[in-house]
């Protein structure tokens, strides 16, 4: 079955990673797709619930995830992928095991992410209180050849909608709007 296809959203914690993968959900079913989010803090309510944050863990968290998607993109779904998931290594064995795969680097200065810091995260990581914390005490390692690069403290959630969407019709992976 063809129409298939990962969109892959990698980025620090609180980049807006979710609400990317949440609006461009709505869009596309809107338009007739359908689409499944996989989303790096609900899975790990459930699928991955016995990992933790070492990278051993975070690696397996990724494997698990990419292969999800893999099961669903060639069953037609359009599966995204809304996980920090900081190895660059794992992002393109993952990639590698797809037909169909758009990497979208969801990119926001670590400033920004620690002055808005939604869930809090930050300053408890800060104060020494969440080890292994991605962007503070562990590893982010940036795409350096991703299909998309969106930049969600300069543009809003909506012109970072369109961009996205812009570029899956760019790479045909839909249909243009009429
Ligand atoms: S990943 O590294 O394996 O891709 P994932 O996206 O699933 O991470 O989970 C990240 C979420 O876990 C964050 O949004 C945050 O709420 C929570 N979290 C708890 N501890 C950590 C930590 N040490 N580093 C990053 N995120 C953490």
């Amino acid at each position: 079955m063809d129409g298939g296809f990962t969109l892959w959203l990698t980025g620090l914690p609180g980049s807006g990673k979710s609400t990317l993968a949440n609006l461009a959900a709505r869009e596309l079913r809107r338009r007739g797709y359908r689409v499944e989010i996989l989303d790096g803090d609900e899975v790990r309510t459930h699928l991955s619930k016995d990992l933790g944050f070492s990278k051993a863990d975070r690696d397996a968290n990724i494997r698990r995830i990419g292969y999800v998607c893999k099961l669903l993109s060639r069953n037609g779904v359009i599966a995204i992928s809304a996980a920090i998931s900081p190895y660059r290594e794992i992002r393109d064995e993952v990639r590698r095991d797809h037909q169909r795969f758009v990497e979208v680097y969801v990119k926001c200065p670590l400033e920004k992410l620690v002055e808005r810091d939604t869930k809090g995260l930050y300053a408890r990581a800060l104060r020494g209180e969440i080890p292994s914390f991605t962007g503070v005490s562990d590893p982010y390692e940036e795409p350096l050849n991703p299909e998309l690069v969106i930049e969600s403290a300069r543009d809003d959630s909506d012109t970072s909608l369109k961009r996205l969407i812009g570029k899956l019709e760019e790479l045909g992976y839909i249909a243009k709007a009429a």
